[in-house]
């Protein structure tokens, strides 16, 4: 049994996600943890809101409300919409909790000890109409590195580049579109991420079965001359954590907070000490202190690419930098986006579909599968309704769900609700078990790699090759004439029910729990296809489930394809 730390990068405060921010991260974590779970590893599956930064702020005046009470009802309804998407977390925390305040500052200390720190006095950018200096992603201009007009001051969309705000050619506010922007000297600390660069490039270079997304981005950015500049970790802002030396003062830092990317990552750590402090574990050191029993934890993270600069660059640069037995990551998974029809998903805009939206209209599993599935992992990848309802349909309905009614309902009106005794199994069902097996082991091959999309397809491989076995073998013919052997057959098809529920359960959670539960058991992950084909006996009693899966009419396409085509107000 291996220990896995899986973390999902934390999602914004401030509003619903889309699908699009789900498929890049939650969802494919979500996926890996079950899958890890099943296949017996102690694993801790951690998230958590990311509520600092100015979006916060802004987002709670919006609201009308203070800002601590608006992150507070915020972290419920992604809470809440997590459970409804079946995301596993074993703690979903919060990046303002007292945990992540303490941990922050304690790195900050540390890495000022180390001599990682520099105060800087600076010019910053502030903003008359607005009131308030500007904090970096609230300039927006045009990126020096590329030309896209809309670049925002900490991050060009476009091509990635982390930028600083004065970088940026004609800025304005973001906030307000004002250009009455007028720079002021204010004191901040960077962390000297340029002194890790040789550490930091052994490191990633040691990496050689990352993904190639990962791995480039992180390249592109160390080999960049300036790719790895040093960080501004401080903001002259009022809400995130206070800056601190460990716990005493920072002279000269009184009234600033830190970066909530300094922050965020941290929460991470903090959240498995959260994990803790809600008596849902006892001991978070020895998943995180390598000193602490952490060196035997494999630790993957998921996100999308945007985030892969701060997770192979910037947030190691703390770890290694405080000189502490913290626990590195070992793999980073990370996707492109998924487009929404024709362009892109957007907060901002409100465009698309958001994950409060999808579960007024669908259960969880159509969209688990369809988005793994589809999961961006080598490219950009296109939700469009038409695709959507093709492939539910087919997979969901007509292969896995067509199949279980099938034969439930064939064996209750020939031999009632009990599995079948009589007949044996033949060449059919052999050479079935074969090709199950084979596929078996390149499913875990692929799960074990978190190739989604590959596993996707392997395991509509099971299930097609199960519909077609029971075509080919037709009980319902066979049954007048030998109704040993159409028991036998019965008896087999029966005991897949069972064998895919253990293999869906990590895509579809709800639909493995009414498969297995209709068959009397609980979902379980096969040791072989042959054992699992000869699980259930002669005798055994199962009930008919309902319709698994209820086909997407044309007409509910049309209507969703409408209402979702212009933005969310
Ligand atoms: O891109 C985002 O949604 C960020 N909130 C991700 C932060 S991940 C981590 F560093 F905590
Ligand atoms: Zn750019």
């Amino acid at each position: 049994m291996a220990r896995i730390l899986i973390t999902s990068a934390i999602p914004y405060i401030n509003g619903i996600k889309h699908l699009g921010n789900l498929i890049g991260s939650q969802l494919p974590a979500d996926l890996y943890a079950r899958y890890m779970r099943a296949r017996g590893n102690e694993v801790l599956f951690l998230c958590a809101t990311d509520e600092h930064g100015t979006p916060a702020e802004l987002a709670a005046a919006k609201a009308g409300k203070p800002v601590a009470e608006y992150c507070a009802e915020m972290w419920q309804v992604q809470d809440r919409l997590g459970k409804g998407f079946r995301l596993s977390f074993d703690h979903f925390g919060r990046s303002s909790s007292p945990q992540n305040h303490k941990l922050t500052q304690h790195f900050a200390g540390k890495l000022a000890e180390a001599g990682l720190i520099r105060e800087v006095s600076e010019k910053q950018v502030y903003s008359n109409a607005d009131g308030r200096f500007l904090p970096d992603r609230y300039i927006e201009g045009t990126c020096p590195n590329c030309g896209y007009d809309k670049a925002r001051g900490d991050q060009c969309e476009n091509c990635t580049k982390q930028l600083d705000p004065t970088d940026l050619i004609n800025p304005r506010s973001a906030i307000s579109g004002s250009t009455d922007l007028e720079v002021r000297e204010t004191k901040h600390l960077y962390l000297r991420q340029s002194a890790m660069r040789d550490r930091l490039r052994e490191w990633i270079d040691s990496k050689t079965d990352w993904p190639v997304l990962t791995t480039s981005i992180a390249r592109k950015w160390l080999d960049d001359g300036d790719g790895l500049q040093d960080r501004g970790i401080t903001r002259d802002l009022d809400w995130g954590i206070p800056v601190k030396k460990g716990d005493q003062d920072w002279p000269g830092m009184e009234g600033k907070v830190f970066y909530v990317w300094f922050d965020a990552p941290i929460e991470y750590i903090a959240c498995a000490a959260e994990w803790v402090d809600a008596g849902k574990g006892d001991d978070w050191e020895r998943w995180w202190r390598t000193d602490k029993g952490a060196e035997d934890v494999a630790y993957v993270q998921f996100m999308g690419k945007d985030n892969v600069p701060f997770h192979t660059l910037s947030f190691p640069s703390t770890i290694l930098g405080s000189g502490e037995p913290w626990k590195l990551v070992d793999y980073i998974k990370s996707f492109n986006y998924l487009n929404y029809d024709g362009g892109q998903f957007s907060t901002s805009q409100g465009r698309g579909v958001f994950m409060d939206q999808a579960l007024e209209i669908l259960p969880p599993d159509y969209w688990r599968w369809w988005l793994l599935s589809h999961a961006p992992e080598t490219s950009d990848s296109e939700f469009t309704w038409e695709a959507f309802q093709q492939d539910v349909n087919k997979d969901l309905a007509d292969v896995l769900g067509n199949f279980v009614s099938r034969i439930t309902k064939f064996c209750r009106s020939k031999f009632g609700e009990v599995v079948p005794e009589g007949g044996t199994y033949g060449p059919q069902e052999t050479a079935l078990i074969a090709e199950l097996q084979q596929r078996l082991d390149r499913y875990q091959a692929h799960m074990d790699a978190i190739e989604v999309r590959k596993a996707a397809a392997e395991l509509r491989a099971i299930w097609v090759a199960g519909n077609e076995y029971l075509q080919a073998a037709g009980p319902w013919t066979v049954f007048k004439e030998d109704p040993d052997r159409a028991a036998a057959i019965t008896r087999f098809a029966l005991n897949l029910i069972p064998f895919y529920a253990g293999l869906s359960a990590p895509f579809i959670p709800d639909a493995a729990a009414t498969m297995a539960g209709a068959m009397g058991v609980e979902p379980t992950w096969p040791d072989s296809a042959e054992a699992a084909l000869h699980a259930l006996p002669g005798g055994h009693p199962f009930t008919v489930p309902d319709v698994l899966f209820a086909k997407i009419a044309d007409e509910d396409r049309e209507e969703w394809a409408a209402r979702f085509s212009g933005v969310r107000t």
